[in-house]
Parts: C-alpha cells; structure tokens; sequence
C-alpha cells in the first residue's frame, strides 16, 4: 500500500512554429490543426501535488499567491480527471512555481499543466505512459499536451480524445536551434490566449489559414528534418503572421503586437541583409521569441538586449519534456 500520496513534477514551456489557433472543441481543447514545437530549457515550472484524506478542499497556489480553486477551475478539473482514474476521493494541495517573472508575458499554461498532469497523476499513484499523460496535459491547455514530450513534438490534432495527443517529432539533440524570447512587456496582457481561440472562428480568414496549414505543415516538418535552416525560418514567420492576421481580424479585433515587437522584426530584416539569419516568431502577447543557431547566439543577445524597447531576453535551448524531481515545494 502506497503511504505518500504526493509527488512533485517539473516541466517546461515550449514555441510552437506552426501553432494552435482555434478549438474544434473547446471543452476537451481539441485543435483545427496538427502544431509542432520545442520545448524551452529556461522556461519551465515546478509543481507538487499532495493528495489527503483529511482534506476538505482544493487549494492551490501559484507563485507564492493561492488561487481560487472553484468548480470550473482548470486546476481542479485536472485533478479531478486524475481522482477518477484513480478511483480516489481525496482533495489536494497543489504548489506550483514558474522559474521565468509572471508579468513578463510567457504563457505559463504548457509548462504549468503539464507539471500538473505528471505530479498530480503520479501522487495519486498513476503510472500513465506518454501518451496518457499528453492527453491528460491537453485538458488543462492545449499547448501544455507538447510539453510532456522530449525536445521537438507534433501535437497529432485526432478526431476525438483519446486520438489527440503529442508524439515526438526529434529528440532534442537533433538541432540546438535557440529560441531567445525578448520581453518587452511586463504588463499583464489583456486578452487572454482563451478568448482569441473563441475569437479565431469569426474571422473570414480562418478557413484559408487551415487550407494553407496542410502545405505549411508538410514544409516546415520536411525543412526542419533536413535542417534548411532557411527556408524553416521563413516558414515560421509566414505561420506567426498567419496566425496574427486571425486574431487582427477576429470579431472583436486582437491586436497583441506592440510597437517594441516591430521593432524587433525590422531588427532581424535588417540584420539578414547583412547575411545574418534569426527569425521571430509570436504568440499571444507582444514579445519576440527570435529563432537562430547555435553559432549566432551570442550575438544575436547581444544585439537584442542593446535595443532600447527591451527590458530582458531568456536564451533557450531545447529542453527535455516533463521529469519528476525529487525535492518538494512543501
Ligand atoms: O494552450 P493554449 O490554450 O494556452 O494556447 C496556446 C496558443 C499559442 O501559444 C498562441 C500557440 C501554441 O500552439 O502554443
């Protein structure tokens, strides 16, 4: 009989290139589209799940501040899923903790549930394989079913739940692309990444974007696996752009840019005309994630932090998917 009904999980954020924009159905967050991504080295949460039998409620607390953990709450619908797998009836304490700032406009949600999905799963005596466990993150957000994987994950889109789930597209030694996201905005931002996947459908655009996504899809995955740093590049940014002119034309408009970000993106043109490759990529806030290789890193920081619109840069290299750590927040 297990005694310790408790389990600590740490996982990290990751940048999609060709991204989830838009729910089939959001109840379970089932995607339009397949989405590819790395998962970040310098992103991540840690996350300790206790379940009790004394306890009389949910409680969660994130960053040091507790959460309200109501019925509709994401947390909670989590550890429910997990209870009922594990046919167990206890409440839970959760402590999660993001090593990157709160404000600095990094989703957490694919970092913090898949953390979730793996302590939560594991204390309460699960053993759930990869593929489980993709599932269970995905239920929490969409994005967080990539995390669970190691290095560079295709999130197959399914056609129900148990068919939508995140499988490994490289491991992470296959290429050290670095993603350096740039913060710009320490604000918190105004729309949520929720309510632009509901605003996705209204816009007259959407249809083609998914018609277009087919190509782009078969393209980035083909020059990724032949390493055209190129033409990936290129790629990434048509889909980012894809992407924003959704939401700009959504009902009601999104705009997440911000004048920094253009900043950022006339940067990289100008800089490829020196024969100096990075490219952006963006997602639902204002800040850049700039992907360049390994040999260009340093510079490319460099040049990034002497901008003045840039408050800080976290560089990354791809990262392995969720771990269970030893050391508990409590
Ligand atoms: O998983 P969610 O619901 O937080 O949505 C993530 C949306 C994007 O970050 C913009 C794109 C993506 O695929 O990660």
């Amino acid at each position: 009989m297990k005694k310790l009904y408790k389990a600590t999980a740490k996982s990290p954020a990751n940048i999609a290139f060709i991204k989830y924009w838009g729910k089939k159905d959001p109840q379970i967050n089932l995607p339009f589209n397949n989405s590819i991504s790395m998962n970040l080295s310098h992103c991540f949460t840690v996350t300790t799940v206790e379940f009790v039998k004394r306890f009389r409620k949910d409680r969660v607390f994130i960053n040091d501040k507790e959460v309200f953990a109501g019925k509709k709450d994401r947390v909670v619908n989590i550890l429910n899923i997990v209870r009922k797998m594990a046919k167990i009836d206890w409440k839970a304490r959760v402590v999660s903790q993001n090593n990157f700032p709160a404000d600095a406009g990094i989703a957490s949600s694919a970092s913090g549930f898949s953390a979730l999905a793996l302590a939560a799963s594991k204390a309460a005596g699960l053993d759930l394989t990869l593929k489980e466990l993709s599932i269970l993150a995905r239920f929490g957000s969409g994005s967080a079913c990539r995390s669970v994987i190691d290095g560079f994950a295709e999130w197959k889109k399914g056609k129900d739940s148990q068919t939508s789930f995140a499988v490994q597209l490289a491991p992470l030694e296959f290429w050290n692309l670095i993603d350096i996201v740039v913060v710009m905005a320490k604000e918190k931002k105004k729309i949520s990444t929720t309510e632009g996947h509901a605003a996705a459908l209204t816009s007259p655009h959407y249809k083609t974007r998914l018609k277009e996504l087919k190509a782009r899809i078969k393209n980035l995955r083909e020059t990724f696996l032949k390493k055209q740093f190129k033409k990936f590049g290129e790629l990434i940014e048509e889909e980012t752009i894809s992407l924003h002119i959704i939401a700009m034309t959504s009902n009601p408009p999104i705009f997440y840019w911000d004048k920094g970000t253009m900043v950022v993106i006339n940067e990289l043109y100008n800089w490829r005309e020196e024969g100096f490759l990075a490219y952006f990529t963006i997602d639902a806030g204002p800040n850049v994630h700039v992907i360049c290789r390994q040999k260009d890193e340093r510079k490319v920081n460099q040049r990034l932090k002497e901008l003045p619109e840039v408050l800080f840069t976290i560089v990354n290299h791809p990262a392995k998917g969720s771990r269970l750590v030893e050391k508990h927040l409590f």
